[in-house]
């Protein structure tokens, strides 16, 4: 079976897993220092955020220069090094490439080649179209027009209808291809190709048709290379139905499943979530995903420690009361559910640690341009952001961890058999025994149970204990009298 329909992919943000040099920073370095920590625990893949030469103005989703790696990270050398330890330890790289926008430092943008970007000379604001992060989706330049950004000022869409920016994308492709790289995660997927005459609620920028054509001619060029290179899409959106579009068998590979991500804690939603896309993907033969959190949403240990366990971009529940005990004993039940689903599974870094999301972090370090962008209102995604605790000894890094950090580092949980660490490990080594379609089980009310050949799934989100068919092979917590608590989870074999 070919390798991305069933891998277990690890999200590293470079910016804040490991820090090779000291500078309170992660980097390309440090990263190489824990692939074996990554393979060890049972990954086959590593997707990293963007690499590229950045202001940072995005978190390095405002690319300046997308054949070169940004220095605070490392260098191009330092890339082709990673791949090859990467390779070694059976380890496949995946990076994110930003089509959509690039950085108002990029130099087509700094040198005005204005017919790559969307540019307008009215007097007033081109349309109603908004910015995701908050404000109108444009803004002018020096001379007075207007240019369109979808995310921030300093990410200004480029403009797919010119054939120079597509040719551009076509050599950025191959240029990584040629250094080794086993795949791409397409940020914003479903926005390159607008329609201008529409307004705001009609979503104009987000999964036009002619966006198809684009990943056709990509899957050509990630086929021509050995090895099974993959495409992995970033879409948000509302239709299950539309998103498999995207992977019918000339386009993508596999893409993130959102609607998993951002379902509630609840037997029958998730049953629902999972079902709609088991029958979404399966007509056009692509592999689903499934994905609990990233380096974008509320850290799940914190969502499922609330009243509203789901996620929305609309109302981040920033700051609504916690049980973080509740959210951490459903992040374990969460996970054995998350990797016995068929298809791929990503794991974002610092879930692994049982890591939650920081909300009290002061409001002058937020780097988040949500931030400002909404007014001061929406608080963003710095708190999930915060670089990875490895030990008692880290150094201060650039958003600062919580004092108790270290009691959730790798090393504190390395040898505790009961850690987040040591169930990741056991979850994502025994993934791999695990095949075959999925056939639900009925084990009463508010149980999701279900079995893939000879391997069985049961989640308890009842508020009572419950029978198990037989003895488990693995569970989230301890048995208790040999029922399976609430809010827990258990693998027979
Ligand atoms: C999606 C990325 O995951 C997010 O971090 C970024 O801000 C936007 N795309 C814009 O590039």
């Amino acid at each position: 079976m070919s390798w991305w329909r069933n891998a277990s992919i690890y999200q590293v943000y470079l910016r804040s897993f490991a820090d090779g040099n000291g500078d309170g920073v992660g980097d390309l370095a440090g990263l190489r220092t824990k692939l074996p920590h990554i393979a060890s625990l049972g990954f086959d893949a590593i997707w990293l955020n963007p690499w590229y030469p950045s202001p940072l103005a995005d978190g390095g989703y405002d690319v300046a220069d997308y054949r070169d790696i940004e220095p605070v990270f490392g260098t191009l050398a330092d890339a082709e090094e990673l791949i090859a330890d990467a390779h070694g330890l059976g380890i496949r790289i995946i990076i994110d490439l930003v089509p959509n926008h690039c950085s108002d430092q990029h130099p087509w943008f700094r040198n005005g080649l204005w017919d790559r970007f969307h540019v307008r000379d009215t007097e007033d604001l081109p349309n109603d179209w908004k910015s995701r992060f908050g404000g109108p989706a444009w803004s002018r330049l020096p001379d007075g027009r207007w240019y369109l950004h979808l995310y921030a000022a300093e990410q200004p869409d480029f403009n797919w209808e010119n054939p120079v920016v597509e040719q551009e994308f076509e050599d950025i492709l191959r240029f990584w291809l040629d250094r080794g790289v086993d795949g791409f995660r397409i940020d914003v997927a479903d926005g390159l190709v607008k329609d201008f005459g529409k307004p705001d609620a009609d979503l104009p920028y987000s999964d036009q048709d002619g966006v198809h054509e684009i990943y056709r001619k990509w899957r050509k060029i990630v086929d021509s290379y050995d090895g099974e290179r993959i495409l992995v899409g970033e879409m948000w959106l509302p239709d299950p139905v539309r998103f498999a579009r995207y992977l019918r068998p000339d386009e993508m590979h596999s893409a993130f499943n959102f609607d998993f991500l951002c379902c509630p804690w609840n037997a029958g939603e998730l049953r629902g979530v999972v079902d709609s896309t088991l029958a979404a993907h399966e007509p056009v033969g692509a592999p689903p995903t499934w994905v609990l959190s990233n380096h974008d949403v509320t850290r799940h240990v914190t969502r499922y420690g609330r009243e509203k366990t789901g996620f929305s971009f609309a109302d981040r529940q920033h700051g609504a009361p916690t049980d973080f005990e509740l959210g951490t004993r459903r992040a374990r039940a969460a996970i054995m559910l998350t990797a016995a689903l068929p298809g791929g599974v990503y794991v974002y870094q610092g879930e692994e640690l049982g890591l939650w999301e920081v909300e009290d972090l002061p409001d002058e370090l937020r780097e988040d341009p949500v931030w400002h962008r909404s007014g001061f209102t929406d608080r963003g995604r710095d708190g999930c952001r915060v670089p990875l605790p490895w030990s008692s000894q880290d150094g201060p890094s650039w958003l600062p961890q919580p004092e108790n950090w270290h009691r959730f580092s790798v090393e504190a949980q390395a040898d505790d058999p009961d850690s987040m660490l040591s169930l990741y490990r056991q979850v994502f080594a025994r993934r791999r025994e695990i095949d075959g379609a999925l056939e639900w089980l009925d084990l009463g009310e508010d149980v999701l149970a279900f079995r893939r050949n000879s391997h069985t799934c049961v989640v308890n989100l009842s508020d009572r204990p419950i029978d198990l068919p037989a003895a488990p092979a693995l569970t989230s917590i301890p048995l208790t009298g040999g029922q399976l608590p609430p809010d827990a989870a258990a693998w027979l074999f």
